[in-house]
């Protein structure tokens, strides 16, 4: 047993020695093409780039840190410029930190810190929903809604609110998009009618539901609804597009789907795109000039906040993006990736749902179609077919908890944005036959109907 921390205990993990574009390469030379951009979307730019390199070792030789409490630098400079390029309109502040959680957490501040310059001060509830996940730092995982990962940490979890996810396949409230009249929106004005909107400070939701749903993006007008209400209740709304953000759906950001501005966005993962840990939060001017007026400045402060080559690697980042119109390439390979996935669904009758936007995209596992009932959680079907993809070249991410956060498997996968056609029907080739053979496994076979 390696005395590093591993995730899957149980199993033979491959030691991998070396990436390439889209594949990886273990230390037997086997190669895997990697289907969910490492762990949960995160290598944007495909792996080995000699270019990302060379930023961080040129940024590295001139100066790698600066005293952020008494100094700025360009690289961070450049950074904010890069990411306010390709915001949505009114966004014209960022603070870099180092993960995900961190921007989320920040996000929050940035609300609470905002209520207050406003004399607002009993707003502090965040609403959040169920079946999503926005970190794992006690206070993103307060207003996260995974099941499964808040479960041992209850009674450590500050007060948050959940309302129903935006979840068409496994619909909370029973009805069908669009006349449903969106009442998984509605039930947001529901809660802070009874909270009292004096009391609540921000609703945060991801645009498209990653790690606790498998790539749910919400309803046409689910959004503009959300917009509406908080702006009528004067709630902030936070989009956590630390998965989604970055070109991943098929626009700069996923909630431009949408057409709505939010007031904060937290983003991460593709920033760093597996390069350096690296991610931040965009700040409307509004609430910027609400924290930063009187000359106040935000309270919140980490020691590797505004990194400077973690700074490189996102300028470089958005620069790839834009320049070789990545967003575009997600697009096209998605809709590509999502027609084969339906195509499969078509032909294997353990998957009960495909979904997604862009190169994020969900297959749901059922072992009865017409009743969408799940396997049973204990059988742990998305790691067999994780194990599956593994042992045939494919990496992909396994999730729980579609149902009700209790059961249900499904996959995300997200290749790269740098993904071309051959790979994308390679993913597809590998993942078909994976899940043929789970099917076929006699444990699983006995319980499908
Ligand atoms: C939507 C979303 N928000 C926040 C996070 C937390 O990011 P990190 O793991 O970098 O802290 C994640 C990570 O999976 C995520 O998917």
């Amino acid at each position: 047993m390696p005395h590093a921390l591993l995730r899957h205990l149980t199993q033979h993990n491959p030691r991998m020695v070396r990436g390439e574009g889209i594949y990886l390469f273990d230390a037997a030379g086997k190669r895997y093409l990697d289907g969910s951009s490492g762990s949960s979307l995160v290598c944007n730019l495909g792996h080995g780039e000699a270019a990302v390199a060379e930023a961080i070792a040129r940024q590295a030789a001139v100066l790698a840190y600066n005293p952020f409490h008494c100094s700025h630098a360009e690289a961070y400079l450049e950074l904010a410029e890069k990411l306010v390029g390709i915001a949505p309109p009114g966004f014209g502040r960022v603070f870099a930190v180092s993960s995900g959680s961190e921007a989320v957490e920040n996000c929050l501040k940035f609300s609470r810190q905002a209520h207050l310059a406003c004399g607002e001060p009993g707003r502090h509830l965040v609403i959040g929903r169920w079946q999503s996940y926005h970190g794992n730092t006690l206070g993103a995982l307060a207003c996260g809604g995974h099941t499964g990962r808040r479960k041992k940490h209850v009674p450590q979890l500050a007060a948050a609110v959940h309302i129903p996810p935006a979840f068409c396949y496994r619909c909370p409230f029973e009805k069908t998009h669009p006349s449903c009249g969106l009442l998984c929106a509605r039930a947001l004005e529901s809660a802070i009618h009874r909270l009292g909107p004096e009391n609540v400070a921000a609703f945060i939701a991801e645009p498209v539901v990653g790690a606790a749903l498998g790539a749910v993006p919400a309803p046409p007008g689910y959004f503009e609804l959300v917009r509406e209400i908080c702006t009528r209740h004067g709630i902030h709304f936070i989009a956590d597009e630390v998965m989604c953000g970055l070109g991943r759906t098929g626009r700069h950001f996923a909630i431009d789907h949408w057409g709505v501005a939010p007031d904060l966005i937290a983003t991460g993962k593709g920033l760093g795109a597996g390069y350096f840990p690296m991610a931040a939060c965009l700040i409307a001017d509004g609430l910027a000039a609400a924290v930063e007026g009187r000359g106040a400045a935000f309270e919140g402060v980490h020691t590797c906040c505004g990194h400077l080559l973690g700074s490189r690697v996102g300028g470089l980042m958005l620069e790839r993006l834009v320049e070789r119109r990545l967003a575009e390439n997600a697009a096209r390979q998605g809709a590509r990736l999502l027609s084969g996935l339906r195509e499969i669904a078509g032909r294997r009758p353990a998957v009960g749902d495909v979904r997604g936007l862009g190169l994020m995209a969900g297959v749901e596992f059922v072992r009865d179609r017409e009743t969408r009932a799940p396997y049973p959680p204990g059988l742990r079907l998305a790691e067999r077919v994780m194990d599956a993809c593994l042992e045939r070249g494919l990496i992909v991410y396994p999730g729980h908890g579609t149902v009700e956060g209790v059961a249900g498997d499904h996959l995300l996968l997200g290749p790269p944005l740098i993904i071309g056609e051959e790979g994308v029907d390679e993913l597809l080739a590998i993942l078909e036959e994976a899940i043929a053979a789970v099917e076929r496994d006699p444990e699983v076979a006995a319980l499908s109907r």
